[in-house]
């Protein structure tokens, strides 16, 4: 108020500025805004999938193929005789440690008697030379198809 009566030249000059001010913010916004948009948001020529694309993706790990192959391992159910041939073959397809061959009918004769469920038995906890399941992690259900699979092959 006392600058308002004793110096009205400051006041105009504060009036003026007060006025322009918002109004030099208004044009500097407005030149910002109008410049180049940066290339990073630039919506040019990119569609909005190569945009939002990851930077990697299974396809470009494995290739379409590979992921095919993944896909189909995951649910492929091995046959039992694939399953004999992973963990079991290894020691009945030569007899190892006197272990019944695959196809050996008198090797297997007294031990087809036992029946499937002691063989499964037998087969999940070990016998002998032999460790739990062959040593496989196979589950219980893929040891008795395996059992089932060498009975048959050697004529049970
Ligand atoms: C390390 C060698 C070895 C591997 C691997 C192996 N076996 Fe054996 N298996 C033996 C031997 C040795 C015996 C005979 C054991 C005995 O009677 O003393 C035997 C016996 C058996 C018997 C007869 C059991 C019984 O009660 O008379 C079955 C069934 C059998 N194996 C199934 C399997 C299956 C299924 C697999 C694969 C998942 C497998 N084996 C892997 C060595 C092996």
């Amino acid at each position: 108020m006392f600058a308002l009566k004793n110096n009205g030249l400051s006041l105009n000059i504060a009036i003026v500025l007060a006025v322009l001010s918002p109004a030099v913010v208004l044009i500097q916004a407005f030149m910002l805004s109008s410049q180049q948009v940066p290339a990073a948001v630039s919506t040019g020529n990119d569609t909005v999938a190569e945009r939002i694309r990851p930077v990697v993706t299974l396809d470009d790990i494995l290739g379409p193929e590979g992921e095919q192959q993944m896909v189909s391992t995951v649910a492929e159910v091995k046959t039992p005789e694939a399953l004999y041939q992973g963990a079991c073959l290894a020691c009945h397809a030569a007899g190892v440690a006197n272990a019944p061959k695959l196809g050996d009918k008198a090797a297997w004769e007294s031990r087809a008697a036992l029946g499937i469920d002691a063989l499964l038995q037998s087969s999940i906890t070990g016998k002998g030379a032999m460790p739990p399941k062959g040593g496989s992690a196979y589950s219980d259900e893929e040891i008795r198809s395996v059992i089932e699979y060498m009975l048959a092959e050697s004529g049970f």
